[in-house]
């Protein structure tokens, strides 16, 4: 008989009573419940603002065919008193069917695979407890040899591999990334290096965070496929005497204080891209003067590899989220969306119409220096392409900055869009 993954969850009423009166009506259709992983409180994903749900992934059997069981189970939620008036809306019960055996359905009215499983916690968590094996199994693989000899099978047949590198302690930052080349390719390769050379002497490379087990279970959670985790004798050998140097773009912002930072950076990277030879490479915007200086770098060196940014991924206050800060103590955490509220700032203004750079970072720096005692490396307003300091906006630009709360550094930018002089 089919088995079928069913995602249950509630906001409104009685929302635990309301999921197992749901289980109980799914079992009087003819859909038998085997199994359900724990009850897990979750925060609304859009729509407007409303109550946290409950959740839960169900495990059962049926002979229902999927449009059956897709009617069945609207049935289920219109007599617990579902109505689909407000889109995202709250709801006394919502019942998705994740997976249908091994079927792949695409119909205007039902997609199986749920199209949005992988990018949903709430229904990851529950599905990993209850079904482990139901996510792909993982790979870790430590040397590069290895790593070729099993790429080398997926190319052969074709398949398209993602990259994501990463330099461990992953949040939810990097998991956009892994879940965006999941979506775009067969095979997704993540590789966790916290790589020295992009560290200076006075930097954090000792103390930078480390945790593989919590790394392997948050990939796992993003369905990589291969997670690279290569040690730093085979990476880097002491006879090295290659490195690769972009110049002008890493001079300003980061690079103007970090001197050799994008040099490391650029060298790992093509180093990475090299052993890995993905079809795509999955870079966050939050680091975006890094995913200017590679995308320059694989265009220069000829490196055949197509580059997608993803957007910063924030906390609910606004904060982008690093695995640097975890060093924040929670007054230091309180202070740090500081940064990101100066770059907010300075977007209203040049989207009310303000044109002149220096009053833009005035404002910005006033921000920040009146509000608290986070100490301001640099903002800047620049090209988004050629990330070169600006004095007038006429177009789309890039604000961006770096602070130091205490002993941590935090940076942050964001992306203005040029407003319609039309509209003005
Ligand atoms: P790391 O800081 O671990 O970041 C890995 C990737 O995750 C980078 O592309 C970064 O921009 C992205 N990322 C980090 N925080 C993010 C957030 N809040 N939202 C979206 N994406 C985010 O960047 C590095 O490692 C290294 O320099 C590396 C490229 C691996 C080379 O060593």
């Amino acid at each position: 008989m089919p088995i079928v993954y069913l995602g249950l969850g509630s906001n409104l009423g009685n929302r635990k009573a309301n999921i197992n009166a749901a289980l109980k009506k799914l079992g009087a259709a003819r859909i038998t419940v085997e199994k359900t992983a724990a009850f897990l409180e979750t925060e609304p994903v859009g729509g407007p603002a409303q109550d946290k749900f409950i959740n839960t992934v169900a495990k059962a059997f049926t002979k229902l065919s999927p449009e059956e069981l897709l009617t069945q189970i609207q049935t289920i939620e219109k007599s617990l008193g579902r109505v689909r008036s407000v889109k995202n809306g709250p709801r006394t019960i919502d019942i998705d069917i994740l997976l249908y055996d091994q079927l792949k359905i695409k119909k205007a009215n039902l997609t199986i695979p749920h199209p949005r499983m992988l990018e949903r916690e709430f229904v990851m968590t529950p599905l990993n407890e209850i079904a482990p094996n139901m996510i792909k199994k993982m790979r870790i693989i430590k040397t590069i040899q290895n790593l070729r000899k099993e790429l080398i099978k997926f190319r052969l047949q074709n398949q398209r591999i993602g990259f994501v590198p990463t330099m461990g302690s992953l949040h939810q930052g990097h998991l956009s990334l892994i879940r965006k080349s999941v979506k775009e390719n067969e095979i997704t390769v993540v590789s966790i290096f916290v790589n020295p050379l992009q560290f200076g002497p006075s930097e954090d490379f000792k103390n930078y965070p480390r945790n593989i087990k919590k790394d392997q279970s948050l990939a796992k959670q993003g369905w990589a496929d291969i997670i690279f985790i290569p040690n730093e004798k085979e990476m880097l050998n002491s006879s090295q005497l290659t490195y690769v140097d972009v110049e002008k773009l890493t001079q300003g912002l980061c690079g103007a204080f970090r001197p050799g930072h994008f040099r490391g950076v650029t060298t790992i990277v093509a180093k990475l891209l090299n052993i890995v030879q993905p079809h795509s490479l999955y870079l966050g915007q939050k680091d975006i003067q890094q995913a200017v200086v590679i995308q320059k770098m694989t265009n220069d060196l000829n490196i055949p590899v197509n580059i997608r940014v993803c957007p910063t991924v924030r906390e609910k206050d606004g904060l982008a989220m690093s695995s640097r800060n975890q060093y924040l103590s929670s007054a230091q955490r309180q202070e740090a969306v500081i940064l990101y509220q100066s770059l907010q700032l300075g977007q209203q203004f040049i989207q009310a119409g303000e044109t002149e750079v220096s009053k833009i970072l005035r404002q910005m720096r006033e921000r920040i220096t009146k509000n608290s005692p986070v100490k301001i490396q640099y903002l800047a307003c620049v090209d988004p392409v050629n990330l070169e300091p600006l004095k007038i906006i006429n177009g789309n630009v890039l604000l961006a900055g770096a602070v130091w709360i205490g002993n941590t550094r935090l940076i942050d930018n964001i992306n203005v869009r040029a407003i319609s002089r039309k509209n003005k």
